[in-house]
Formats: C-alpha cells, structure tokens, sequence
C-alpha cells in the first residue's frame, strides 16, 4: 500500500485539461460531438505540445525533449540515486480522434504530480510526466515510433527518415519545423524503474461489463502491410471482363478476404483495411494502381503469423488470378507483449483497495506502454469507453470514470515510488 493511502486527484482540474488540450485541433460533429485531429508533427500537434509543456513548467518539473521529440517532464524525488517511475503516453491523435486516447495518459500524469506538490509530498523515486512522438502511426509509420526509438527498438537515424503517408514529409524535418528536435539523446540512457499508463479502453468490455477499471495484462500483436495492386488501367466500357487486369477488384477481395480469415479464425483474431486508395479514381476508368493497407492482430504470436501467412498465400493466388502484381511493404510489425506480473497486480489489487470493481484484460490497441516494457516493469489502467468508440470524435468517458482512473493512478505510482 501507498504511504498515502487516502489522498485522491482533483478530477475537475483533470478534465479541465482535457477540454483544454480538446480545444487544440478541435473537430465538431453534426451530432454535438467534439473531437481532434492532431496528426503527430502538424501545426496542431505543435499546438497541443506547446499547452502541455507549460502546464509541466508551471508545475515546476525539469523538461526534457529528445532527439525523436519525446518530451519528459520530471519532478524530483528524495534518493538522487533512484530512475524514476514514469506516467505517460501520447498526444497526437488520428485526424478523426477524441479528448481521451493518449492524452488522458499525459494529463492524468500532471494531475498526479500536482496533487502530490499540492500536499507538500516528497517520493523517494522520481516521477516523471512522458509523452511520446506519433503514437498513433496515422501519419508516420510504424506506430509507437517514439517509444520505440527511446527503448533503443529503432535507430534514431531510420526514425528520423521516415516519411508521412499523406504528403511524404520527412518525420525529422517536421520535428524541427515545429521546434521539438531536442538535444537530450535518445534511446534513453537511464530506464524507469517502473512505467504506468492510464488510458481509456477503446473497446466495448468494461461498459458491457459494467466494470470500472482495468488491469491490463499486455498488448495483442500488431501486423501493419500496405499494398501497391498494379494491373492496366483500361476503358471501363469497352474492355471485356475476361480480358481485365484490374486492381480495384483485387483490393475488394482482399478486403472480403482478410474478413473471412479474421472471422474463420475467431479467437482474438481481427483484420481491418482500414485506407484504400484507387489510382486514377474515376468513375469510367479501370484504375492502374490501388494502395491499400490491411492491419491484423491477435493476442497470440504463432495464430498472428498463422494469419499473416494466410493473407499473403491469398494475395499470391489473386495476382496470379487477374494478372496484377501486388507489392507488399511492411508498416509496423509487433509481437505480443506481456506485462510484468507484479505491476499488474498492482493496478487490480490498487482499484479493488478503493473501491472500484476491476477486471484483468488485454489491450486491443497499441499503446506506449508495450515499449517501454521492453525495459522496465509496466502495467497499464484502464477506463470505459462509452459505446466502446474511440478512434472516433464520438470517443466519451464519463468524469466520474476519468476520476477513478486517475485516482488509481496516482495510489500505484505512490506505490512504486516509495518501493
Ligand atoms: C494505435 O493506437 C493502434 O492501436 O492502432
Ligand atoms: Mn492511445
Ligand atoms: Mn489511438
């Protein structure tokens, strides 16, 4: 147990942040939905940075930013000697993106270290507030490439030449365009003792559950592949069905395809195409080429590669079919990942302590958190998404909900930086 077993987080300060970040980049829907479009290195990402190292210098943490612009603020502890325990996550956002997914992480991380100062409370470990570059992979591939870069699982040098998918820019030259290509190197050189992220589900379990919190077990494997369909581009009326090389139609029965192998699989096992672009894209007009990208997952490794090998077999077969070359470039590639034992019971054994009804569960999505388990003990705690949407600007978690995460944050961070 904490040294403070009864000190909870002011939850209205908390969601005024998040409504204040919210403001950055902001989208609005038709039907009252508010949301963000924060692709990672744009203007609006520079933005939303810009409020949230403020918010750490008005908190009186020391800034770092690092070569890949991840950026961490850290509050000192009491043993000069100890790594510090780390809060964190993201605060890019796909361009259809809402308040809560990574940005609950970072802010919930501030909320925890201004309600330690505000008590005058002095950890033995340091606490330090990280969010990391492009998380979400919408821009720049592969995702988590921040994080990856700081546990040394990417050379700085390939990160910094990767280029955006929608107007090929180079991810080093738009670090520094927007003033986030800092001195403090990276990978980093000292791990965190321990690494806790709080983030919202985006998933439909804990509501259909009717439970609170999460504690989440690890990170299902992720397989990303874009596709180039060449074939001939020819004219959509006067060329027969039979004598057609047509990319289009590959690009529809790879996308039926990849379907078929999720649901016969079942299990854990999803398939998304999730961006699917014709070449020319007229509407009487074979197209030439299709770019497409399809993204699997499972929780488990053998069964991720049992489908990657099921989906290429498949891509063999309808080249071979209609005569159309298909290229195959992979995006981001990740194995499951699983989180250390203790930090986990942790979280569950924190939540239950007080109060709230918690579950153990794995994590659909991709978070920071997979990375930095490379080198340091890590958990995560998760809250409900309402109608389980997130990548969406409908994405909502009650206040009462951000409350209880955030409280269970700071108990397990108290935890681990008095251990
Ligand atoms: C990253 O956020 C992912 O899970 O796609
Ligand atoms: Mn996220
Ligand atoms: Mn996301």
């Amino acid at each position: 147990m904490s040294s403070h077993p009864d000190l909870r987080v002011d939850g209205e300060r908390l969601w005024a942040r998040l409504a204040a970040l919210g403001e950055i980049g902001a989208v609005h829907g038709a039907n009252g939905e508010r949301g963000n479009a924060r692709l990672a290195l744009s203007d609006a990402d520079r933005d939303g940075r810009d409020l949230v190292v403020g918010w750490m210098r008005d908190l009186g943490l020391a800034i770092e930013i690092d070569a890949v612009g991840n950026v961490v603020g850290t509050r000192p502890g009491s043993d000069p000697a100890a790594a510090p325990v780390m809060v964190g996550s993201h605060i890019d956002t796909v361009r259809t993106g809402g308040w809560f997914d990574g940005n609950l992480g970072v802010l919930g991380g501030l909320e925890v270290v201004e309600t330690l100062a505000q008590h005058d409370i002095v950890t033995r470990h340091p606490i330090s507030v990280a969010f990391f570059t492009n998380e979400e992979g919408a821009r720049f591939q592969p995702d988590m490439l921040g994080s990856l870069v700081y546990v040394g699982g990417m050379g700085l040098e390939d990160a910094l030449d990767v280029r955006a998918a929608d107007d090929g820019a180079r991810l080093g030259d738009e670090l520094a365009r927007i003033g986030y290509a800092g001195s403090t190197p990276c990978p980093t050189a000292v791990a965190p003792h321990a690494y806790v992220e709080l983030h919202i589900e985006q998933g439909p379990v804990l509501e259909d559950e009717g439970i609170t919190i999460g504690a989440v077990t690890g990170v299902q494997g992720i397989s990303w592949t874009e596709l180039t369909i060449s074939g001939q581009s020819a004219h959509a009326g006067t060329t027969p069905m039979r004598l057609r090389r047509d990319p289009g139609y590959v690009a529809a029965a790879i996308n039926t395809g990849v379907r078929a192998i999720a649901t016969q699989m079942g299990g854990t096992q999803v398939a998304t195409v999730g961006r699917c672009e014709f070449h020319p894209n007229l509407v009487n007009v074979v197209p030439a080429t299709v770019t497409m990208t399809v993204d699997l997952r499972n929780t488990d490794e053998m069964l991720l590669q049992q489908a990657e090998s099921v989906f290429g077999a498949l891509c063999e077969q309808l080249a071979a079919e209609e005569g159309v070359t298909i290229e195959r470039r992979t995006l981001a590639r990740f194995e499951p990942v699983e989180f250390d034992a203790s930090m986990v019971d942790l979280v569950e054994a924190t939540a239950r302590r007080l109060g709230h009804s918690t579950m153990r569960m794995p994590s659909g999505a991709g978070h920071d958190a997979q990375m930095l388990a490379r080198v340091c003990p890590t958990s995560m705690v998760f809250v409900p998404s309402v109608n389980g949407l997130s990548h969406n600007i409908a994405e909502y978690t009650s206040p009462a909900d951000i409350t209880a995460g955030a409280d269970v944050l700071l108990q397990v961070v108290l935890a681990a930086a008095n251990g």
